[in-house]
């Protein structure tokens, strides 16, 4: 069993200060004193300045991109605290970067979200404290804790904001049908899927929808925009299909690419999306960030005082 006492220290990298802030604001707890910077030859230079000794760390660190670099950063603040004797230490990845890389789909590619698991757990994390991963079987990878948490319930409490009239929730590809399903059932909505297939990294085509949108409001569900290609050809076929208000409701706002003009572009009237990647310069028109940092807290402090964390997957 591992101790720890009754100390929680957060410690940020520099992945996602906003939303670091922005979860030590609504705990009340301020951020550890750390540097995490650079050396001139680019090398992470990191140090904790406060005491950690038996205290509860949490990690915010998304590994968003850049992927790699706060991959690695988040490896050295774990290295780092297990030496310090941290009591625990759990990585917090609102993100998990490469999750996308769950299988062998072919010859001689690697199992890149395995790899990350591994230098996770073996790096020095205790558990592993994650939101709406690509692949929830990722899980699996880790013989350490992973606590999974969903966005939905905050994206659903600023749908009903909303008042949406009749909505159907759509689903731009069928892996995304389990996620759509939940969504519709909490709206009391119908359903529909996008026939989408991927031509290469940033090009999907979609030739069919299954399922009824004319006049009909519709919410376009899904774990991330990327390229943003999946949920842009989601929007047109729906609206070239009847669809009304189009809103889309996403978890992770990668940003990509081309993802900005093609949302600029597309005929989505809103676009939700959370705060685990910090926008990097243009946001699409349409977008409002909704925050998960106080979901995130509330599961931090579920997890110092051991309470249930699956209390927070009810709205
Ligand atoms: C696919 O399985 C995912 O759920 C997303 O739909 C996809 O990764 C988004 O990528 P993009 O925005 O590049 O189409």
């Amino acid at each position: 069993m591992i101790r720890y006492n009754d100390t929680i220290r957060l410690i940020a990298g520099n992945a996602n200060k906003d939303l670091a802030q922005a979860i030590s604001r609504q705990m009340s707890l301020p951020l550890a004193d750390a540097h995490v910077g650079r050396f001139p030859d680019g090398e992470i230079d990191l140090k904790i300045n406060d005491d950690v000794r038996g205290c509860d760390c949490f990690v915010l660190q998304p590994t968003c991109p850049p992927v790699n670099e706060n991959w690695v950063e988040l490896l050295l603040l774990l290295d780092c605290l297990r030496r310090a004797s941290a009591g625990r230490v759990t990585a917090v990845m609102p993100y998990y970067g490469y999750a996308r890389k769950d299988r062998k789909d072919e010859g001689r590619v690697p199992i890149s979200a395995k790899v990350v698991a591994n230098t996770i757990a073996q790096g020095g994390a205790d558990r592993l404290l994650t939101l709406d991963m690509h692949a929830a079987q990722i899980q699996g990878f880790y013989d350490i804790p992973v606590d999974h948490l969903y966005a939905k319930p905050v994206l659903l409490k600023r749908i009903r904001e909303l008042s949406i009239d009749a909505p159907v929730v759509v689903t731009p590809d069928v892996g995304g049908i389990k996620m759509a399903r939940s969504y519709a059932r909490a709206l009391n909505a119908d359903l529909a899927i996008v026939d989408k297939r991927r031509l290469s990294g940033s090009q999907i085509t979609v030739e069919h929808m299954i399922g009824e949108v004319a006049d009909r409001n519709v919410i376009i569900v899904d774990d991330m925009i990327s390229t943003g290609g999946s949920i842009t050809e989601a929007a047109r076929i729906v609206r070239e299909h009847g669809a009304k208000q189009i809103v889309i409701a996403v978890s992770h706002g990668v940003f990509c690419g081309p993802a900005i003009d093609r949302l600029d572009a597309c005929p989505a009237d809103r676009i939700l999306v959370t705060d685990t990647i910090p926008l990097k310069g243009r946001a699409p028109r349409q977008l409002e960030i909704v925050s998960v940092a106080g979901l995130l807290a509330q599961a931090i402090k579920n997890l110092h005082e051991s309470k249930s964390i699956s209390l927070l997957f009810d709205e």
